[in-house]
């Protein structure tokens, strides 16, 4: 197993100034590996190691790393002295928020932010706005951000969460210390893909909106079984709240418009960030135009306060215009691509476990792919906890690393294939997968 002794030595001295190491926790990996160069799909470390990279940085790099379109509509900016006026409006503004409402359509109207979490929160401000509620439902195991709403009910062990509950209230189990019990009693966690436990709580309280990934991908590839998504929007329009849709992940990754445009199903409200930049810091809110129009609204009382110093910055502003002309070119031969790498990625992981007769199941959208080692694809967050060997996951990410693969090294993660990788990396990659699961099951 590779040592990484100039990245343990980076991490051990910025730990003295930073807490952790680290700027954002969920970075804290083992083993620490710093990173100091990416281009296209791959990442070089501080010790000249490359790797394929699969993580792209939990999703934004759906063009790769350093794109040079992207780039270089960002050097123009900077070069003819746009920089952020902080005053009035700008034409990017105007024409990225043009895009957006073209490209998808439940969206009629948008405000640009500079974070997943600053959307997802919005969005819940409009829905309480909007409706007069408070309450709010989220499915467990879904990450919509790190704010007081939704910081709940991640990667919760089951000795914590207990048994299955079908209809029935979970509790509140927090992500982080200094959620005040008035902010955590509004907020009701659910299974994904259960129906029945949403019109439970929708029968118990007043609820003002629920968030959801409309395919859960913060512990992988969770897809939503046939009619839940039509049924959300069903209880939506029957008790009157709002239906969100956080497409942070999904939103430009597997479609322009993302998943709910493949889906059908048309949310009140849409949250989209990651992707739509090829990594530039930058997030949207849209959907129907009276709910944004909360924003500025007449009437003190209903209005939502929109405020941020760098909102519509022109550098993500412009990357994003970039990313998805990019995303749009060709017919969407970029889609094409990586569904093409997809496809065989799954074919490819799905024979080598077959092979070596491990119980494995790939769950893939389009470029975003994940095994699981268990016998069937998970419907909820309870189905994957209990049955997910997650020891075998992560011991076959680690030895990845030796073969210069890089996943994240946090099981049940799922990978994402970007516009610049190519069969060869694919090929590559299966390769390396045999070989370390062939590795690890001697040891395991
Ligand atoms: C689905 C989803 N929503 C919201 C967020 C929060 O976005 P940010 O990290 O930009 O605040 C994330 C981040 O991982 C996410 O995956």
């Amino acid at each position: 197993m590779p040592n990484y002794p100039k990245s343990e030595a980076i991490l051990s001295a910025n730990t003295q100034y930073i807490p952790g190491g680290v700027v954002s926790t969920n970075r804290a990996v083992d083993p620490p590996i710093v990173f100091d160069r990416a281009l296209g799909a791959y990442m070089w470390d501080v010790e000249g190691n490359r790797f394929i990279d699969f993580h792209a940085a939990f999703g934004p790099y759906v063009l790769g790393h350093s794109d040079e379109y992207v780039n270089n509509a960002v050097r123009r900016v900077l070069d003819e002295q746009r920089s952020l006026y902080g005053s009035g409006t700008t034409t990017l503004e105007g024409q990225l928020a043009q895009m957006i409402c073209d490209a998808v359509p439940a969206v009629e109207s948008v405000q640009i932010l500079n974070t997943g979490s600053e959307a997802t929160y919005q969005a819940l401000r409009l829905a309480r706005a909007s409706t007069g509620r408070s309450h709010i439902i989220k499915p467990q195991g879904g990450y919509h951000g790190w704010h007081n709403d939704v910081a709940c009910n991640l990667m919760t062990p089951l000795g914590v969460l207990g048994e299955r509950r079908v209809a029935d209230e979970y509790p509140f189990l927090p992500i982080s210390a200094g959620i005040p019990e008035e902010h955590s009693s509004l907020v009701h966690p659910v299974n994904f893909n259960d129906l029945e436990s949403v019109e439970a709580m929708c029968r118990k309280y007043p609820i003002a909106g629920l968030i959801c990934e409309p395919i859960l991908q913060n512990v992988g590839i969770i897809r939503p079984q046939p009619g839940y998504l039509e049924g959300l929007r069903a209880l939506a329009d029957k008790y009157g709240f709002i239906l969100i849709f956080d497409e942070v992940k999904t939103g430009f990754r597997h479609a322009l418009g993302g998943f709910s445009t493949l889906s059908g199903v048309r949310p009140d409200l849409v949250v989209y960030g990651k992707a739509i930049a090829n990594g530039y810091p930058i997030a949207v809110i849209g959907g129907r135009k009276d709910l944004m129009d909360l924003f500025v609204s007449p009437d003190p009382r209903r209005r939502v306060l929109l405020a941020g110093t760098y909102n519509g910055h022109p550098v993500p502003t412009v990357a994003a215009i970039a990313t998805i002309e990019r995303l749009a070119e060709n017919n969407g031969a970029v889609y094409q691509h990586m569904e093409e790498l997809g496809c065989e990625m799954q074919r490819g992981l799905e024979e080598i476990f077959k092979k070596a007769g491990t119980e494995a199941v790939v769950a893939r959208q389009g470029s975003a792919f994940c095994a699981y080692f268990m016998d069937h694809l998970p419907v909820d967050w309870h189905d994957l906890a209990a049955n997910h060997d997650a020891d075998l996951d992560g011991l076959i990410r680690r030895e990845l690393l030796g073969h210069g693969v890089y996943y994240f090294q946090l099981p049940m993660k799922q990978c994402s294939l970007s516009a610049a990788h190519t069969r060869d990396d694919v090929r590559y990659t299966l390769q390396a997968v045999a070989e370390s699961l062939a590795a690890v099951t001697c040891r395991h």
